[in-house]
C-alpha cells in the first residue's frame, strides 16, 4: 500500500522514525484495534505501545491482519514498545522483550525503550506496576542487555524514556550502540528546550509524549479515587493563545499543538481512540501549509506559568512519581 509522506527523523545509524505516531496509553484492548486500523488507513505508520499498557496483544492482532492481507509490508511499519520498570536489570531484558514480541506477533520492533530510569523489584506473580524500588538498578549493565537485543535482531534500535540529561549522557558515553531516541513528556506548556538541545548535541532524537497535554490523565486518576486538587492542571487544547493561532491558520488546537512539536524536529505520538481525531491529528503534520508561528506559541508558556503560579505544569513528570504508581498498585 502507498503510504502518505510522513516526515521522519533520522537516527545516527541512518534508520528513520516517522515524526508522527499513534499513542496508545489508556487505549484498552477493546478499542485499540479499531484505533490502529483507523491510523493505518489514514497513513500513520508509527505505533507507540508498552508492556505496561496491556494492549500489545490487541495491537498485534490488528498489525497481523494488515501484514497477512498484504496491505502493508513489515518494513513500512515503525513499532515502538518499552521495557517495564520491573525489568530494569540485565537478566530480565530478554524475557520482557520476548514477551512483547510474542504479544505483538512480530519478530522485531523498530525501537525498544527502557520505559523509566527507575527500576522496581520483580516478584513472582506481582503486578507489573509493583513499585518497590530496586536499589540495585544499574543503567550501564541494563544498557548492555538492551544492546544484546539489537545483536539478536529483536530490536532494530534502542532508546530511553523518562531519563534525565545526566542519565542519558552516561549511557551515551558507555554505549557500544548509543540510544537512538529519548521519549519524554513534552508539549507547549513543557517545551523541554534544554533537554532537546542536549540530546541533539549527543545525536539522540527526541519523542514527545503527552503532546496534547494528556487531557484524560486527570480522569484516569479519578477513576481510582484520586484527585489533582493540589496540582495546577492546565489544558493546552483550550488555551486561548493556541486557539488564536488555530483560528488564524484555519486549523484546530490539536493540529497547532502537534505542529508546534514536530516543526522542532521532535517526534509526536498523540493518543486517540477516535477515528475522526486520529485523522485530524495527522493532517496538519503532513500538510505543506505555513508552519505555526513560534513567537506566538512561545508566549503560551509564560501564560501558563502565570496562570499556574508555578512552572510545574508537567503532568506526568510530577504525577507518575507522586500518584500513578500508588493508585495502580492499589488497583492490581
Ligand atoms: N514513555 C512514557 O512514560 C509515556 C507516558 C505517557 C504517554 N506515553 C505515550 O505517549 C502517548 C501520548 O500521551 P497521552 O496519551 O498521555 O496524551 P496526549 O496524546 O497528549 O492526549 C491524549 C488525549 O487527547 C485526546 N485527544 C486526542 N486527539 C484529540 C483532538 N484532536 N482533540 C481533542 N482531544 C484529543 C484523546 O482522547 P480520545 O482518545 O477520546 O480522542 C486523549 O484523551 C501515549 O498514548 C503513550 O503512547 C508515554
Amino acid at each position: 500500500m502507498e503510504a502518505k509522506a510522513v516526515p521522519s527523523v533520522t537516527f545516527r545509524d541512518g534508520r528513520q522514525m516517522p515524526l508522527l505516531g499513534l499513542g496508545t496509553f489508556m487505549a484498552s484492548s477493546e478499542v485499540v484495534g479499531q484505533a490502529v486500523d483507523a491510523a493505518l488507513e489514514t497513513g500513520y505508520r508509527h505505533i507507540d505501545t508498552a508492556y505496561l499498557y496491556g494492549n500489545e496483544a490487541a495491537i498485534g492482532q490488528t498489525l497481523k491482519k494488515w501484514l497477512d492481507y498484504g496491505r502493508l509490508k513489515r518494513e513500512e511499519l515503525f513499532v515502538v514498545t518499552k521495557l517495564p520498570n520491573t525489568g530494569n536489570r540485565a537478566e530480565s531484558v530478554e524475557k520482557y522483550m520476548k514477551k512483547s514480541l510474542e504479544a505483538l506477533q512480530l519478530s522485531y520492533v523498530d525501537l525498544y525503550l527502557v520505559h523509566s530510569a527507575v527500576g522496581y523489584l520483580e516478584k513472582e506473580n506481582s503486578s507489573p506496576f509493583n513499585r518497590e524500588l530496586d536499589m540495585s538498578t544499574d543503567h550501564i549493565s541494563l544498557w548492555k542487555a538492551m544492546e544484546a537485543q539489537v545483536d539478536a535482531g529483536r530490536a532494530r534500535s534502542i532508546g530511553l524514556s523518562n531519563f534525565n540529561a545526566r542519565q542519558v549522557k552516561r549511557i551515551v558515553q558507555a554505549a557500544r550502540i548509543p540510544p537512538a531516541n529519548l521519549q519524554v513528556e513534552l508539549n507547549v506548556y513543557f517545551q523541554q528546550r534544554e533537554l532537546v538541545a542536549f540530546c541533539k548535541a549527543l545525536d539522540v532524537t527526541v519523542c514527545a509524549y503527552a503532546p496534547l497535554g494528556s487531557p484524560a490523565f486527570p480522569e484516569f486518576l479519578s477513576m481510582f479515587g484520586n484527585s489533582l486538587s493540589d496540582t495546577p492542571i492546565l489544558s493546552p487544547l483550550s488555551d486561548p493563545v493556541v486557539a488564536g493561532v488555530a483560528e488564524k491558520h484555519g486549523r484546530t488546537p490539536a493540529q497547532v499543538l502537534l505542529r508546534h512539536v514536530v516543526q522542532r524536529g521532535v517526534v509526536a505520538i498523540p493518543k486517540s481512540s477516535n477515528p475522526e481525531r486520529i485523522r485530524e491529528n495527522f493532517q496538519y503534520v503532513t500538510s505543506s501549509r505555513v508552519p505555526v508561528q513560534r513567537p506566538l506559541l512561545s508566549r503560551t508558556m509564560a501564560y501558563a506559568r502565570k496562570k499556574a503560579r508555578s512552572s510545574s505544569v508537567q503532568l506526568y513528570s510530577l504525577l507518575i512519581i507522586k500518584q500513578l504508581y500508588t493508585i495502580i498498585n492499589k488497583f492490581y
